[in-house]
């Protein structure tokens, strides 16, 4: 009953997609178990570049059912038109199979995150306007309608009725503007309703019957640790959990059923969005790696901030997601570059520190003490074994390893595929 918990360990965009695409050949199953359409997953395969928002990155593999975890929120207009560019690329999505649990996002939800985020005047977040934290919201707050929902226009139209009351007083009377229509939701959603309900099942019991069968199972994360709600640097963290803790409860596979946690960690680090990031380089070594790795966001557009490798942010992130392994993506990026430099402590308040605070504030107040190592100046694109990478990459890959606190199973040295250096099993 193998089953593999695929995290972001960093602020996301760590290279899930390629990862969770390549373990995907080997699998029969993946689970994607957090976030909605602000995730922005690439893949590149011998099929073409993809950019996934929603459908799990195991979608390319013939034999893997691809499940939409009831822990994820679901924009349907966005789903429908993934699912029908990856027709038009030749892709099939006949195993793709939605949980009735999850929680859709509603038009009022991308309408309120960007009321929201224009209230926070120079505190916005820096959210992707995807509609994803008003849609968690509405999930505990039980104002949520559930891709089952979808499936009996009848209760639709009453659940949608009472919601959209609440709603349209909160557009007009909070927020001052007009309101939405019930009858074009409750149509539109309709529509969606129709076009998705062959995917929309009770997932759990597949998922269970996988696993009773011995199934390699992989849960796919959104995101990455250190935008976790409670982990992370609240308040500019995302609504869901991408720990992999969150892989339990946004797919239904008990904690004990997970063998393997990897955790994907870029070889740097960046972050998109608002909020502290300490090891930031707002000169031409965080230019040039932007313009190298083309760093800009999947979902957004926005440019990416980069920055040298925090090993105490990347070290909390282990610990607290149970890793037993990681991939170290985007090495190469690092190619050109005569010296390097890792997070090892931070200097708050004149004391040295090695934890990763709590509070925003602290951490905004955090120097970064570096550890300084020589560069290899060398393509290492073109290798596919450990030893043959240059020393000075060896070294920096074992002292990752050291201050992570685990084994590094994968190094990535490209986008494609092939561009992959197994370092040690994961099993
Ligand atoms: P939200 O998830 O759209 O509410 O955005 C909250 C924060 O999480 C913002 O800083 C976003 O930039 C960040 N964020 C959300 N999804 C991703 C992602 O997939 N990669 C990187 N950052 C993300």
């Amino acid at each position: 009953m193998p089953v593999i918990a695929i995290v972001g360990a960093q602020w996301g965009d760590e290279g899930k997609g390629k990862v969770v695409d390549q373990l995907a050949e080997g699998a029969q199953m993946v689970v994607r178990f957090s976030g909605g359409d602000n995730a922005g997953h690439t893949v590149v395969n011998p099929l073409g570049e993809f950019k996934l928002h929603l459908v799990p990155s195991g979608i390319f593999s013939s034999r893997v059912t691809c499940i939409i975890g009831n822990g994820v929120v679901i924009n349907p207009a966005r789903l429908i038109e993934e699912v029908d560019q990856l027709n038009q690329s030749g892709i099939d999505t006949s195993r793709l199979v939605i949980s009735s649990r999850a929680h859709l996002v509603m038009p009022y939800h991308i309408l309120l995150d960007r009321l929201e985020e224009e209230s926070r005047a120079g505190k916005a977040l820096g959210t992707t306007m995807r509609g994803i934290g008003p849609a968690f919201t509405d999930k505990v707050a039980r104002l949520g309608i559930r891709a089952g929902d979808l499936l009996d226009k009848k209760d639709l139209l009453e659940r949608l009725n009472s919601v959209m009351e609440y709603k349209n007083n909160l557009l007009t009377k909070v927020y001052g503007v007009s309101p939405l229509s019930l009858d074009e939701i409750y149509q539109q959603y309709c529509q969606y309703g129709e076009r998705l309900a062959p995917h929309i099942k009770e997932t759990t019991a597949l998922i269970q019957a996988a696993l009773a069968r011995g199934e390699l199972i992989l849960l796919e994360g959104a995101q990455g640790a250190l935008l976790d709600p409670d982990f992370g640097t609240y308040p500019y963290t995302t609504s869901s959990s991408p720990l992999s803790g969150g892989g339990c409860l946004g797919s239904g596979i008990s904690p004990t059923s997970i063998d393997r946690v990897l955790g994907v960690y870029k070889a740097y680090c960046t972050r998109v969005g608002g909020g502290p990031m300490p090891t930031e380089l707002e000169d031409e070594v965080g230019n040039a790696i932007r313009e190298r790795a083309h760093e800009y966001g999947t979902t957004t557009g926005r440019p990416r901030r980069c920055g040298w490798f925090d090993a105490v942010a990347a070290r909390f992130s282990s610990q607290i997601n149970g890793l037993t392994g990681a991939a170290i993506t985007r090495l190469d990026v690092l190619d050109i570059l005569p010296q390097l430099k890792i997070c090892v402590a931070y200097k708050l308040n004149g004391k040295s520190i090695d934890y990763f605070p709590a509070s925003v504030t602290d951490l905004e107040g955090c120097q970064p003490i570096y550890e300084e190592l020589d560069g290899w100046q060398a393509d290492t694109t073109n290798i596919r074994e450990f030893d043959r990478l240059p020393t000075e990459a060896k070294k920096y890959i074992n002292r990752l390893e050291e201050l992570i606190d685990c084994p590094a199973n994968i190094v990535c040295v490209g986008p494609a595929r092939e561009q992959t250096i197994i370092k040690t099993p994961i099993f």
